[in-house]
């Protein structure tokens, strides 16, 4: 597996290349959820590009960027166990060098949800991930469900700015009990991890909900909330039902001036989501309603793609 820590170098080993390129972008400390997107890229690619960045710019003032994990020597043995043939892994200064100017923003579908409670994430994310399509110019490029406002971000972008590659979206992997997987998860106190749960219950209330024929928002993101308000430990950020081609809000809860919109016609795919706080620890989880589609199909066909 090779190693590349300067653009420079990584450039020049993207040039001697031929053939298609699967590109999985990753903070590191991987877990299964990062190795099904590398598992997926290499079922499809000639070469599978793995980068390992924690990037400062998507981190907010009072964030975890020093503190996020940073276990390498064991990353690097997974991606080489799954077959990774490259790994980029720059320096903050490789990728943002003294006086540093240009970053890229999308607008509307980054202002709710996330962009609501991190400020400057998306600006930080669309504008790493477009250096990294840059520098890898990959033909398919790996992303997860998980993170489904920051994939549709990214596809309005790659839309916006003809990037000429496509963008696959593997669906979340999970604990055995249904807690997404997440780099952030080893925060998380005993007592919290246990409580954890509660999201995963909480998206598949709603899910049996929709698939009863149930249709209202506010019934749908009830179900949910009720079992966010029975784990002591948890504090809801927001439950959110949004359409899932474009985002566009439904309602969301507790913001009572976001949750103005109407179900969609003709009964288009929703996505439900929330963000819980366990002490000072924020977990993400989604699902895609109908549930049939959170597969990599459903999920490429229908998230974020309108
Ligand atoms: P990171 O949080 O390391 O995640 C890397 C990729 O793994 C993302 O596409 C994320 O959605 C996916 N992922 C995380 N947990 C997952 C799970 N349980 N199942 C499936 N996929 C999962 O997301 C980022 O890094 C950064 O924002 C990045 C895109 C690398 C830009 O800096």
């Amino acid at each position: 597996m090779h190693l590349f820590h300067t653009p420079q170098e990584f450039i020049a080993y993207r040039k001697s290349l031929s053939g298609t390129v699967g590109l999985v972008p990753t903070m590191g400390a991987l877990h299964a959820g990062h190795l099904s997107l590398v598992q997926n890229a290499r079922a499809d690619n000639q070469h599978v590009i793995t980068t390992i960045f924690v990037n400062p710019a998507q981190f907010g003032q009072g964030e975890d960027f020093s503190a996020y994990p940073r276990p390498l020597d064991a990353d690097l043995d997974q991606l080489a166990r799954a077959g990774v043939d490259a790994v980029f892994l720059p320096t903050p200064d490789n990728m943002y060098p003294r006086n540093y100017q240009t970053y890229i923003t999308v607008d509307d579908i980054t202002r709710g949800l996330e962009g609501a409670h991190r400020p400057a994430h998306f600006k930080g994310v669309t504008t790493v991930v477009a250096k990294l399509f840059n520098l890898a110019q990959p033909t398919i490029a790996y992303f997860g469900q998980k993170d489904a406002q920051q994939v549709c971000v990214i596809r309005r972008m790659v839309r916006d700015l003809h990037f000429p590659l496509q963008i696959a979206v593997i669906p979340t992997m999970r604990e055995s009990d249904g807690l997404a997987m997440s780099s952030r998860n080893v925060y998380l106190s005993p007592e919290e991890r246990a409580g954890a749960v509660c999201l995963s219950w909480g998206i598949a209330r709603a899910s049996a909900l929709y698939e009863a024929g149930e249709r209202t928002p506010l019934a749908l993101l009830g179900a949910v909330a009720d079992e966010i308000a029975r784990e002591r430990l948890a504090s809801a950020d927001y439950i959110a039902l949004n359409v899932a081609h474009t985002l566009a809000p439904i309602a969301v809860m507790p913001d009572a001036d976001w949750g103005r919109g109407n179900m969609p016609e003709g009964d288009a795919p929703l996505l439900v989501s929330l963000t819980v706080r366990f002490g000072k620890t924020r977990l993400l989880d989604n699902a895609v309603l109908p549930y049939h589609l959170n597969t990599r199909e459903g999920l490429t066909q229908v998230l974020g793609a309108g």
